[in-house]
């Protein structure tokens, strides 16, 4: 696991999007694997000013989002969808067929896993696959004691995790209790892994990662088994190593 440490939020989003566009230019036609959160939000609106400035083109680009909330509208501002078109999708040349995000809102979830698998499956591989990470380690919405095994399935969050997201809803109660997630599994096929963290709140977070043992009570811990892991973290993550 290679350690890039930043000074801050803004040079954590410039330093992944330099980093995702060198990976961009080296493939003809680029999976990419894109996370929600707060993380990822400065490093998409890179992506989108490149993407206008005529410094790099999604038109090769297929891309799959790690999870999405059960029971959500695409419309609703909390969900996943809506996220990702605000962010990023809406605003670059990426044809619309090439964008893969699970759906929460089918009527057979079960199905809708296995189906999101077989998609990853027929675009190849992810060649890179960006991460943010949550509190408790959770990658995804993989929380704490997933099988480091597992794949595409339906997820019970944690109370934490409700928490923790509940500052995008107006209260914790309209926060989803399930969601669906790539596996860890899945995640961990990725030929590359790009996790970034930023902020103080996440100081113990990184420093679990990096000094705590592998364990699936903290799901982030299986990228040590990955051969290409890069983590790009800022002064305040990493104040507690
Ligand atoms: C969410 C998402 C994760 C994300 C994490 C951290 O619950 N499912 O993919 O990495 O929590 O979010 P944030 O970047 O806002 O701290």
């Amino acid at each position: 696991m290679e350690i890039i440490r930043v000074k801050d939020y803004e040079e954590m989003s410039k330093t992944a999007s330099s980093y995702i566009l060198e990976k961009l230019k080296q493939l003809d036609a680029p999976v990419i694997g894109l996370a929600t959160g707060s993380t990822p939000e400065g490093l998409y609106r890179l992506l989108v000013d490149e993407n206008k400035k005529g410094n790099v083109s999604f038109k090769n680009v297929t891309t799959f989002n790690l999870d999405e909330y059960t029971n959500i509208e695409p419309t609703d501002p909390n969900s996943y969808h809506y996220f990702m078109n605000k962010h990023l999708l809406d605003h670059i040349d990426i044809p619309k067929n090439q964008i893969h995000l699970p759906n929460g809102n089918a009527e057979d979830l079960e199905a809708e896993c296995q189906e999101y698998e077989n998609k990853i499956s027929e675009a190849g591989k992810i060649d890179l696959q960006v991460l943010g990470i949550g509190v408790n380690g959770h990658i995804g919405f993989n929380e704490p004691g997933t099988p480091f095994t597992s794949r595409t399935h339906i997820v019970t969050l944690d109370e934490s995790t409700r928490e923790a997201n509940s500052r995008f809803f107006n209260s914790i109660d309209e926060v989803p209790t399930q969601a669906i997630t790539m596996g860890i599994g899945t995640i961990m096929e990725s030929s590359e892994i790009l996790m970034l963290i930023s902020g103080e709140q996440k100081a113990d977070t990184l420093n679990r990662l990096l000094n705590g043992e592998v364990s699936e009570e903290f799901p982030a811990s299986v990228l040590h088994k990955h051969s290409k892991v890069t983590v790009i973290a800022d002064e305040a993550a990493c104040s507690k190593l």
